[in-house]
């Protein structure tokens, strides 16, 4: 047989698929989302995404700490406060369980790790909206903004290097820029989270910070139908001053996430979120799926897409497995 061309000549051996692998996962490419929750002293394991846990302070601080040796290359910080309202007052209270987490992270790792904080209201407020509410009961997005810009000081003045503007209000990523600019922190590097989708893999997520939400968030997350969209918001985030834009989730939207890194002139991250990690979670336990195999070929797939870096929980996990190779 006359077959000059012979692809399989490639994956002849594991030395070979090694060498002509055309994408590969590092630790530093992995960011851990982590959740600090007011109230406990104790780490507390959360039903809706197993393996994950509530943190105390110092049980956070701990496990960033962890993070850090592991060489993963960020934490993400969410809150779940003991008290909420209209405007969300803990988000911008520097004693607030965010912000006092951010410090003693930010204290525990030093410059090891990028230490970041999700920058939105929805934990925060008695609604569970990402936003304030108008007279009408929509999320006013330019009142919104004027929140934003007082979170974003709180959170930068608490130690976090990295915000992460996940709210979807329009102007979000500028709001925030001119105003730590004008309080000397052009330091503090925005992440825009352009293309969010209003999605219904946010679940386990929701349950974990004890969302109080009625209804849903179509009015300011992206429609699923609709792709030149995401790339749009991408794009408006970068003229508006990201550092970083994101796509999340991230396995279901892999041809937004193709479209904006082919486009951006900025480092794209996807989210791989709690839906995302819940489903892989529960079929390995049921032994449908080989649980490791599925994680590593997720990953791979986000990055093969496009992402420099990819929000996880199982940052820390996936970067112990890579370093014992
Ligand atoms: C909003 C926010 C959400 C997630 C992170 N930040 C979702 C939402 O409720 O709209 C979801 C993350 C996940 O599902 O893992 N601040």
């Amino acid at each position: 047989m006359t077959l000059p061309v012979r692809p399989r000549r490639l994956r002849q051996t594991a030395a070979v698929r090694r060498l002509v692998a055309e994408h590969r996962l590092d630790p530093a490419q992995l960011v851990l989302p982590m959740f600090v929750r007011e109230g406990i002293d104790e780490p507390r394991p959360m039903q809706s995404m197993p393996g994950v846990l509530h943190h105390s302070i110092d049980s956070l601080r701990r496990a960033a700490a962890e993070a850090a040796e592991a060489g993963v290359g960020g934490v993400m910080l969410f809150g779940v406060p003991e008290h909420r309202d209209g405007i969300g007052s803990g988000a911008t209270d520097p004693d607030g369980v965010l912000n006092a987490a951010t410090r003693a992270v930010a204290a525990e790792v030093g410059d090891a790790i990028v230490v970041q904080t999700d920058l939105c209201l929805d934990e925060f407020t008695d609604h569970g909206h990402c936003g304030v509410l108008a007279a009408d009961g929509s999320v006013d997005n330019d009142a919104t903004l004027l929140r934003y810009r007082e979170m974003a000081l709180a959170q930068a003045e608490a130690g976090s290097q990295l915000l992460g503007l996940s709210g979807m209000m329009d102007g979000q990523v500028a709001a925030v820029r001119e105003v730590l600019d004008a309080a000397g922190r052009s330091d503090v590097l925005l992440l825009g989270y352009a293309a969010k989708y209003a999605s219904a893999l946010y679940g386990p997520f929701r349950e974990a910070v004890e969302s109080t939400l009625q209804g849903d968030r179509r009015t300011y997350q992206l429609d699923p139908a609709n792709r030149r969209e995401g790339l749009r918001e991408a794009v408006l985030d970068v003229e508006q001053g990201a550092d970083v834009v994101m796509v999340k989730p991230a396995s279901f939207y892999l041809d937004v996430l193709s479209d904006v890194a082919a486009a951006s002139p900025v480092p794209v991250w996807a989210y791989q979120v709690s839906g995302e990690y819940a489903m892989i979670e529960a079929a390995g336990r049921n032994g449908w799926i080989d649980r490791d195999r599925t994680i590593l070929e997720s990953l791979t797939s986000i990055r093969r897409a496009g992402a420099d870096a990819v929000l996880t929980y199982w940052a820390v996990e996936v970067a112990g497995w890579l370093r014992s190779r």
